[in-house]
């Protein structure tokens, strides 16, 4: 079956891998009412793509992603509140909803600027990867506004408070190897190895058990604003609920080949499955 196309979005392969690339490189990928609307139809038909095992979300151009798009999104919809109200709504179920419970693991490959609302998806994204010289910045301040949607709860849940409040009240930019330390993402490197060096963590997510990844990024998401008690009843039932979803778990994360058949052991490194 041929991939659907879009007017604001393209969507690339590489095996398993399904690169979603923000293509309005003319304006930086600033995110207009209708790039919402084709990411969320993107993102809506991508959850259930078979082809799909792994999610990169980059831009094209310079820029991984500027922000909103200050004129359409902003301006010209302040006369429209129908239409500012739907690509708010949409705005919101792709860049959070959808892509922070992706049921596929999802890497941000910011290969370029990325500010304001463009937090919200590099948060929502599971892995970040970034250019050495990509720039990001909480520009807000200097539009007059504050991190809004939920930048600032974004802001928050991914960075100590000093560093959160730092760069939202000053708007200062900084760098891919500054965004390293302070947690935001992974990992940064050279703009030329960026592709190579995203690759790499999608080939090590492809080895390991689906179901088994997709289970723990729920957990490791949903356990952080519960209490221990919380935690260990939903942890409980969410281990009962992968066994009931695979009967094979056990030997496929590698069990019987430790226990067993004394092949593997992992603090030596991650299983690999059989075929990978
Ligand atoms: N909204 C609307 N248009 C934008 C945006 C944006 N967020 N970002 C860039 N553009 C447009 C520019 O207006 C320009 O359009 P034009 O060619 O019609 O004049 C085009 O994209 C290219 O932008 P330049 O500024 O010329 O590109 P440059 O590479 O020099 O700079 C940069 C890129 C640093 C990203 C700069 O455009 C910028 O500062 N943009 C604003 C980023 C920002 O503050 N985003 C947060 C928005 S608020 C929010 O998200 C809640």
């Amino acid at each position: 079956m041929t991939d659907k196309t879009y007017e604001n979005i393209k969507i690339e392969r590489d095996g398993g891998v399904t690169f979603l690339i923000l293509n309005r490189p003319e304006k930086r990928n600033a995110m207009s009412p209708g790039l919402h609307y084709d990411v969320e139809d993107a993102l809506t038909w991508l959850e259930d793509d078979p082809e799909t095992k792994v999610l990169v979300l980059t831009g094209a151009g310079e820029a991984w992603c500027a922000g909103q798009d200050l004129k359409l999104y902003f301006r010209e919809t302040s006369k429209n509140p129908a239409e500012r109200k739907k690509s708010n709504t949409a705005s919101h179920h792709w860049r959070h909803e959808i892509l922070s419970r992706f049921s596929k693991p999802t890497i941000a490959m910011v290969n370029g600027y990325c500010f304001g609302g463009a937090f919200t998806q590099l948060c929502a994204c599971d892995f970040a990867i970034a250019a050495d010289d990509a720039i990001f910045g909480l520009s807000e301040v200097n539009w007059g506004i504050i991190p809004g949607g939920i930048v600032s709860w974004n802001l928050t849940d991914m960075l100590l408070p000093r560093h959160a409040l730092y760069y939202a009240v000053t708007g200062e930019p900084f760098d891919g190897k500054r965004a390293v330390e302070i947690g935001l993402i992974n990992a940064s490197v050279p703009k030329d190895q960026l592709r190579d060096k995203t690759m790499e963590l999608a080939q090590k997510l492809l080895n390991l058990n689906p179901g088994v990844v997709k289970f723990t990024k729920q957990a490791i998401r949903s356990v952080r604003h519960m209490n221990a008690e919380e935690a260990r009843d939903y942890l409980g039932a969410k281990q009962d609920s992968l066994h009931r979803a695979d009967k094979e778990i056990a030997d496929k994360v590698g069990m019987s080949k430790f226990l067993d058949e004394k092949s593997y052991r992992p603090g030596l490194g991650p299983y690999q499955r059989p075929g990978s």
